[in-house]
């Protein structure tokens, strides 16, 4: 009904000298706007490539995606860049964030891109370091920060172009339970309050249960 990502018959290999690997093999998912998908499968079933294709972060050898009536593969590389900049935040396990820049001044980066004046975007990353609970860190480089509030920090960045649409590839991977929790509950109070749409891949069933729908993925086909 409101359908926002439809992916059809997706399929990338990599070919790695002689050795063809088929990382995923006709994946079909359908995604409601406003969802919060879990993708859950063991190491090497295709998952990061999945999320990577949905975001835009690569290209594949045949099959369709179409996020809000959009069809991806039509995009150049200028509009690709600007689907990944304006319709997409991305969270990774790592949190990538610049080393050398504070919190605030890595959460506004996005709009430095975007040719946002300064004024606006110092307010609009305050504002949003405010919503993710690092109203305290705004000051702090990552290595002074624990590593859920890089996580925090690296939701505020994804957030900060206004996204419809949240793509965390195990952003909890390098937490401990405890603090893996409190992100969960944070992508899960964006995901009601704002309509978020959220696709997280993980392979950590107690992660996943937070995720109205979970999606089982195996050497890159959908299992259930
Ligand atoms: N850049 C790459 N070159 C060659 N093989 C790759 C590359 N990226 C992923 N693969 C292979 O594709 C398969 C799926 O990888 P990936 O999507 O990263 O799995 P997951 O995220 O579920 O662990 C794996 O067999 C992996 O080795
Ligand atoms: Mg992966």
């Amino acid at each position: 009904m409101n359908q926002v990502i439809a992916v059809t018959d997706l399929v990338r290999k990599y070919s790695l000298g002689e050795v063809l690997v088929i990382a995923l093999n006709g994946v079909s998912i359908s995604i409601e706007r406003g969802e919060f998908v879990s993708i859950m499968g063991a190491s090497g079933s295709g998952k990061s490539t999945l999320l990577n294709l949905i975001g835009g972060l690569d290209r594949f050898d045949s099959g369709k995606i179409m996020v809000d009536g959009l069809d991806i593969t039509s995009l150049d590389e200028n509009q690709l860049a600007k689907y990944r900049r304006e319709k997409i935040g991305f969270i990774f396990q790592s949190y990538n964030l610049i080393p050398t820049l504070t919190a605030l001044q890595n959460v506004e980066l996005p709009l430095v891109f975007s040719g946002t004046p300064k004024k606006d975007r110092l307010l609009r990353a305050e504002d949003i370091l405010r919503t993710v609970g690092l109203e305290k860190r705004m000051g702090h480089r990552p290595t002074e920060m624990s590593g859920g509030e890089q996580q925090r920090v690296a939701i505020a960045r994804a957030l900060i172009n206004k996204p419809s649409i949240i793509l965390g590839d195990e952003p909890t991977g390098n937490l401990d339970s405890k603090t893996g929790e409190e992100i969960m509950e944070l992508l899960t109070w964006l995901n009601k309050k704002d309509g978020l749409t959220i696709i997280m891949v993980t392979h950590d069933p107690e992660k996943a249960r937070y995720a109205d729908r979970v999606i089982q993925i195996k050497d890159g086909r959908i299992v259930g």
